[in-house]
Parts: structure tokens; C-alpha cells; sequence
């Protein structure tokens, strides 16, 4: 089977490195990638939002599946595109339809879904322009800090967090009557603040029956300690400590049998990933977001720890026969430290010479904003520039790995995390 993978990330040279390993897998593409999956695949310079391009590409080299890594070509409606071509629409796509993506497209309509379906979640009010006024008496009524949500895909940005009445109200000022955020701040979600402890818990579904992957908490803040500004995600530990058993029955029970029933009662189909974002509240998960695609660099530390072929779980998503079908977890710690750019998640460069990724010992090193220079040099060409996932018997061990291969690698500006699970280690002692 000749694959296509969307997206240039360490999400998707994590997909590459593990659709490599498939018995079924004939030839494998990635477009547009980057240094890393040239190495398991081939690299393909097409922009995942070139729908015509990837039309092209998909019926000229015999392309059986076409895998989407972020969510911007799935909001924009890359699997609507399939399925109303004539020649494209038994090509099946791993990944939601326009409508399905509103729940990561739209933060509104997807608490209104939630909502439909008692799903918990914060209280929220939405509001627009129109509704300013409002909205700044809807923040009086509620204790700080105050959740500013900008309503579209604002490239991670779009939630805002602040801690005074006084910030709150200029802030939401900003998205809606300046345009903060463009059109992604047309309406805001302002919602309750829950206090708790985050984690990711990873769904792949069929539109039917699903499989609940291992659960990873990521590490969204630059700075150490969680402080500074957002991130796409520093690093990634799997499994949860607190995400036991218990935990995941009530995720399942609360939260995943009613979105997959509530999907289908709206007349929604939908394949692929789903992301469900949870704020532990006292053992009790509260939904924060969802995504429609895996998280990065979450992806990093759960698909190793998946020991079956994904290959085959994908053919259950397309055929809709993922009941069927069984996977194996790596009772493993896989822990990932992710190496940015000096800078990032402001300005940085791009084109700094990175070297010593060949001296990577028990680590596997997944490529994220990299790229080869004509001359086959590996230059940083991103904010994330890689993640060195680990295995380990406990999740020290695997960061003490993930550790000492990110200190084996340089390249100027080099910055990681250094604090990548210390919160976690009280559950271990
Ligand atoms: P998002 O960009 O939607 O992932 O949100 C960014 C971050 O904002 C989340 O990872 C949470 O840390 C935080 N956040 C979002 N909603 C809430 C909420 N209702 N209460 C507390 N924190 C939140
Ligand atoms: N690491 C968070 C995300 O992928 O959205």
C-alpha cells in the first residue's frame, strides 16, 4: 500500500517512522516533511492545503491512503475534497470532514456540542462585536483568572488567560472590536477557569467504534517551572500517573461514548483521531478542547509505545471495521524532550547547521522544523526543531535518556525544557 502523510512535523515523522515498520506499507510520502521522514519516506514539496496538488500527486504514484497530520487542511476540507472527486473518493482519508472539524475549528460550536451531549466542561458564555458589551459584564460575573477563547485555528494562540478584571476586559476589547486574532476572533468563548491538572487522552475512531490510545501530558509553557509563553509543546510524557484505570473509565463513560454517539446522532461521520483535551478537577475530567488530529509532540511518546501495526488500525478507520481489529501497548515510560529554536516561541532563525543527531544512542531523535541543505547539511528550519523520545522501565529513566541525547546534539540557540516531568515525580515516590 503507497501511503501519502500530510504535514512537516515531529507528529508526522513519528507517523512515518511507524507506517515504515508495517508488513503492508509499500511506498511511503510525506509533503511536504522534513529532514527526518526523508529518512523513512520520501519527501514530497507540496503544501498540505494544495488540494489540486495533492490530487495530482495522489492518482500519479498509486496512493491507497492518505494520512492528515495537522488540522488545517482538515478544517479547510481536504476530505470533502476526496470524497467529491470521482476519482478520488475510494481513496480513504484518516482524518475528519469539514463538519467533524468544527470541533477543533470552532471553539464555539464544539461547546455547544458539548453541551448537547452533557459532556463536562466549563461554563461558557459566546460573544461577538456585536455583543461586546455583554461580554464585559459576562467578566464581572465571574472570579479570575478569566479563559478568552478566540473562536477559529489561531496557530495555538488563540487562548488567552488573564488574571485581572482590568486585562480581561481590554483583551477581549482587542479580539473582538480590534481584530486580535483576525477573523479566528470574530466571537470568543468566555468560559469558567478550572483548576486541575491537564492531560491528553487520544482516540481513533471509525465513526463507530473507537480505540482509546495511551494518554500523555504535554508540556505547554517555554519556560521552566510552567511559566512564559505558550507553546506548540516542549515535551511529552506517557503514560499519565494519575490516568489510571478508574480514571479512563470515566473519560470513556462521560466523555468518549457521548461525543462518538453524539457525532453520529448529528449526522457527523467521522474517521480519524480525536484529541480530547482534560483538566483533572479532583479526579473528575472536565473537557478543555478538542483536536481532530493527534497532539505533537504528544504523538512522539504515543505512538512508540503502540506496539501493533498502525497500518492495520488505519484500514480498520477506513473500512470501518476498527471493532475488529486489536493493539498491543508497551507497558513502558516514554518520555520526549523537544528542542527549540533560541527565541521560539517569538522571533528566531532558521538555517542553523545541527549536528550530532548520528550520536543518538537509546533515544529515537523525531525531526520537527529541519530540513536538508543542497549540499545534504541537516538545518533547523522551525521553532521545534526535534524530540528525542525514550524508553525507560520508569518515566526517570526514560527522561535520563531523552536528557543526555538532547545534550549530544547542537546547533546555535539550542533550548530545551529541563523540568519535563518533575511535576509528575511525587506520584512515584
Ligand atoms: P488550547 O489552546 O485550547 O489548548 O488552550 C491553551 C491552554 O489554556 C490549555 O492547555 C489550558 O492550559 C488552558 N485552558 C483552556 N481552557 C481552560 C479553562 N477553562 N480553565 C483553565 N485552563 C484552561
Ligand atoms: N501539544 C498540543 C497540541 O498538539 O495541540
Amino acid at each position: 500500500m503507497n501511503i501519502l502523510i500530510l504535514g512537516s512535523g515531529g507528529r508526522e515523522h513519528a507517523y512515518a517512522w511507524k507506517l515504515a515498520q508495517s508488513k503492508r506499507i509499500g511506498k511511503l510520502f510525506i509533503a511536504p516533511g522534513n529532514a527526518g521522514t526523508a529518512s523513512v519516506g520520501t519527501n514530497i514539496q507540496l503544501s498540505v492545503t494544495d488540494f489540486e496538488g495533492i490530487k495530482k500527486f495522489v492518482l500519479e504514484n498509486g496512493i491507497s491512503m492518505v494520512v492528515v497530520g495537522p488540522e488545517d487542511p482538515l478544517v479547510k476540507g481536504v476530505h470533502d475534497f476526496f470524497l467529491a472527486d470521482a476519482q478520488l473518493k475510494s481513496i480513504p482519508v484518516i482524518g475528519p470532514q469539514k463538519d467533524g472539524a468544527q470541533l477543533e475549528g470552532s471553539k464555539d460550536f464544539s461547546k455547544r456540542f458539548m453541551f448537547r451531549h452533557n459532556i463536562p466542561t466549563a461554563k461558557y458564555e459566546t460573544f461577538t462585536k456585536e455583543t461586546l458589551n455583554e461580554g464585559l459584564k459576562f467578566l464581572e460575573t465571574l472570579q479570575p483568572p478569566y479563559v478568552l477563547k478566540a473562536d477559529g485555528l489561531a496557530a495555538g494562540k488563540g487562548v488567552v488567560i488573564p488574571e485581572t478584571l482590568e486585562e480581561a476586559r481590554k483583551e477581549l476589547s482587542e479580539m473582538l472590536a480590534n481584530a486580535k486574532f483576525g477573523n479566528a476572533s470574530a466571537k470568543v468563548v468566555i468560559e469558567e477557569f478550572l483548576k486541575g491538572i491537564e492531560l491528553s487522552v487520544f482516540v481513533l475512531t471509525d465513526g463507530n467504534s473507537y480505540k482509546i490510545l495511551p494518554a500523555a501530558k504535554d508540556y505547554k509553557r517555554i519556560g521552566v517551572g510552567d511559566t512564559g509563553l505558550n507553546t506548540g509543546g516542549m515535551g511529552a510524557v506517557s503514560p499519565v500517573p494519575f490516568a489510571d484505570d478508574a480514571f479512563i473509565k470515566k473519560v470513556e463513560e462521560r466523555v468518549i461514548i457521548p461525543t462518538i454517539n453524539g457525532l453520529k446522532k448529528e449526522g457527523i461521520t467521522y474517521k480519524g483521531f480525536i484529541f480530547i483535551g482534560l483538566m483533572n478537577v479532583d479526579g473528575d475530567p472536565q473537557v478543555i478542547e478538542y483536536n481532530v488530529r493527534m497532539g505533537d509532540p504528544e504523538t512522539e511518546v504515543v505512538l512508540p509505545r503502540i506496539k501493533s501495526d498502525l497500518l492495520d488500525l488505519f484500514e480498520g478507520v477506513a473500512n470501518g471495521n476498527l471493532h475488529e481489529k486489536t493493539f498491543e501497548v508497551d507497558t513502558r515510560f516514554a518520555t520526549t524532550v523537544m528542542l527549540v529554536a533560541g527565541g521560539y516561541p517569538e522571533e528566531y532563525k532558521k538555517g542553523d547547521v545541527i549536528s550530532g543527531t548520528e550520536t543518538v544512542m537509546g533515544s529515537i531523535a523525531f525531526h520537527a522544523g529541519t530540513i536538508h541543505s543542497h549540499s545534504g547539511e541537516v538545518l533547523t528550519n522551525g521553532g521545534r526543531v526535534m524530540a528525542i523520545t525514550s524508553f525507560g522501565n520508569t518515566m526517570q529513566e526514560a527522561l535520563k535518556n531523552s536528557f543526555a541525547n538532547a545534550e549530544k546534539i547542537s546547533y546555535a540557540g539550542k533550548y530545551y525544557r529541563s523540568d519535563i516531568g518533575k511535576d509528575l515525580e511525587v506520584y512515584y515516590k
